[in-house]
């Protein structure tokens, strides 16, 4: 006599396979279902953390600032605004100050850009003709020509910038913030 297995006797004799495949397959979906809303979520939260370049920026970080046909060498510094995308938590606003910077030339033609922010508590920081020195107008912090503090007021002197020429004439700045009220220097 020939022993037959029906159908139901096969599926009972393999259970743990496929109740596996079934949990393996629901853990796959909802793994699927719970990681598409934190990738494009995460995405819409993080965003404005992620976007901090300015517009103007190249993808060096460098910002084009002026000719250098608009300075003398030797001659007295001259400061330019520093425009580009800025951001709050959630808004970008398009083309608005994000500081100030002063360059100056030497007499071998070499361009030196300062921070134009005063190192003791962020105010903008004046070139003063007649003193030939930068002085702050909050509390008297002063500089002389090569950054260099001039009185005990600020921790340090005049934050340099890394700058370039480029294309002969084009000046192009690294333009950073740095830390208020610190000896060091630190990039915020
Ligand atoms: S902020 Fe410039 S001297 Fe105080």
């Amino acid at each position: 006599m020939t022993e037959t297995h029906s159908p139901d006797a096969t599926e009972q004799a393999n259970p743990p396979r496929r109740n596996f495949l079934v949990k393996f397959a629901a853990v796959l979906v909802g793994g699927v279902i719970t990681a598409v809303p934190l990738v494009f979520g995460g995405g819409f939260f993080l965003n404005p953390l992620l976007k901090k370049k300015s517009s103007d920026e190249d993808s060096d970080g460098f910002t084009f600032i002026g000719s250098t046909n608009s300075l003398l060498p030797g001659g007295p510094p001259r400061s330019y605004k520093v425009t580009g995308a800025k951001q709050d938590a959630w808004t970008t606003y398009a083309e608005t100050a994000i500081g100030a910077v002063y360059l100056k030339m030497d007499e071998d033609r070499s361009v030196t850009a300062f921070n134009a922010s005063c190192p003791h508590l962020g105010c903008t920081v004046n070139y003063k003709t007649d003193a030939n020195a930068f002085i702050c107008p909050c509390h008297d912090s002063s500089f002389n020509l090569d950054g260099e503090r001039s009185n005990e007021i600020p921790p340090r002197g005049l934050d340099t910038l890394n700058v370039e020429v480029r294309n002969d004439n084009e000046i192009w700045v690294k333009f950073e913030n740095f830390r208020a009220g610190t000896a060091e220097k630190i990039p915020v």
